[in-house]
């Protein structure tokens, strides 16, 4: 099939989205309000930006009939957020935490978390993530409906246990992916070529 993406409903491009761009990294964030509140919740519509200086991107769906999400008013309100790697071990406690919890439910909390000082930033870390990298809030974009949180990285935590080589190594990490609602685990790591020419020489 072709589609025209002015043809379709929010639900239908939306549902074409996730089922194409896969799969996705989730960026698991962690902010604070200004009042002290922690807030920690997943977003998988995230990427690299730019590399020197290093900047993430994550897009936050637009508020419908509940208020902001907590981590777009905590970001607003402090201007710093960390993102935390999701490894397969975590997998249960990320999923807890994009539960809809009211903006005084500290996610840390309910799903037993640790809360770790970050170096820079007010946001904490989760104490259980691999890497953390702390970011200080540079830009902000509304290029669609989404709005577009671009932060800054100031602090890279990476578990000492995961570098060989100057290298992270990924086997390790064991990051979870994110699909069309459901998830993948990195179970396959491998160089190109697979073997054979490429196809445009095959014929
Ligand atoms: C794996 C995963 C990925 C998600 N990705 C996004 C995303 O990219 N953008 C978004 O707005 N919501 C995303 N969500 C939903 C948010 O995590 C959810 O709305 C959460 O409650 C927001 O929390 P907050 O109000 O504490 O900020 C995702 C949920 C899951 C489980």
């Amino acid at each position: 099939v072709i589609v025209d993406p002015d043809g379709l409903s929010v639900d239908q491009s939306y549902t074409l989205l996730i089922g194409s761009v896969v799969p996705r990294p989730i960026a698991w964030t962690s902010s604070i309000s200004a009042a002290g509140k922690r807030n920690l919740a997943p977003f998988s519509f995230f990427t690299v930006v730019s590399v020197a200086p290093p900047m993430l991107l994550i897009a936050i769906e637009p508020a419908s009939d509940r208020a902001m999400k907590d981590t777009i008013s905590n970001v607003r309100q402090t201007g710093n957020f960390a993102v935390n790697v999701v490894s397969l071990e975590l997998a249960d406690e990320m999923a807890f935490t994009s539960e809809e919890h009211s903006p005084d439910v500290d996610e840390f909390e309910i799903a037993g978390l640790t809360p770790v000082r970050s170096e820079v930033i007010a946001a904490p870390r989760v104490g259980e993530a691999l890497i953390t990298m702390e970011c200080v809030l540079e830009q902000t974009l509304k290029p669609g409906d989404y709005d577009l949180l671009i932060g800054r990285i100031v602090r890279f935590h990476i578990s000492d246990e995961l570098i060989s080589d100057g290298r992270i190594d990924i086997g390790k990490l064991r990051p979870l992916g994110r699909l069309a609602g459901t998830y993948t685990a990195v179970d396959r790591i491998f160089r190109l070529p697979l073997g054979g020419a490429p196809a445009s020489a095959r014929q």
